[in-house]
């Protein structure tokens, strides 16, 4: 997709190039088959966020893995988390014993990913570690997550693209961008 095309003119800046996002990509992809060497993880998709960065990180990963997903709602249209964290969509199988590594799109407050560890953990897997596309940890909440791998640590601001979107929408751009104000501005 050209960077002139019509839904990048809603952005302020072009924040990750989608070559930037491969190369970080690649590395964690080679980090997490180094890790769990031997092992056959569970990766666990959160929808719909981490949909593009998923199925590109999986494929980095040379181990017999498996895979599921989850949608869990925490931001509905707007911009800033609601603190209420709901499971739309659950896992398909059970997750009794298995080394998971859940894999988000942003860390923004960490409300959503520490409910998400302690939930599973509760149902009794082995190990969790969490993968993240991108961490704002200067909005962090919950201080005492951790987050295990992240490929990028960005500033304070609303961005969309390679999976992210606001209110539905930029999914598809190819790379991470800062979405311009004026475009949430008029929703509020
Ligand atoms: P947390 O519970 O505050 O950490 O929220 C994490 C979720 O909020 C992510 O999975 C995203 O769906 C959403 N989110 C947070 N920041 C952004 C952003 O800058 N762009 C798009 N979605 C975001
Ligand atoms: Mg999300």
């Amino acid at each position: 997709m050209e960077q002139n095309a019509k839904i990048y003119q809603d952005l302020e800046r072009i924040l990750v190039t989608k070559d930037e996002i491969a190369g970080k990509v690649r590395e964690l992809g080679e980090t997490i088959t180094r890790d769990y060497a031997g092992k056959k993880p569970v990766l666990v998709c959160i929808l719909k966020g981490a949909a593009i960065f998923f199925s590109d990180l999986i494929r980095e990963i040379d181990l017999p893995l498996t895979t599921d997903f989850m949608a869990i709602s925490s931001y509905g249209n707007a911009t800033k988390t609601s603190g209420v964290v709901r499971v739309l969509k659950d896992l398909d199988n059970d997750i009794l014993g298995k080394d998971v590594i859940i894999v988000e799109d942003i860390v923004d407050t960490g409300v959503t990913l520490s409910y998400l560890r302690s939930m599973l953990l509760h149902r009794g897997a082995a190990s969790i570690r969490i993968a993240a596309l991108l961490d704002k940890t200067a909005r962090r909440k919950v201080k005492d997550l951790v987050v295990d791998y992240v490929c990028f640590d960005i500033p304070d601001a609303f961005v969309v693209g390679y999976g992210l979107d606001y209110a539905q929408v930029y999914r598809n751009l190819p790379d991470i961008g800062v979405l311009s104000p004026a475009i949430y501005e008029k929703d509020e």
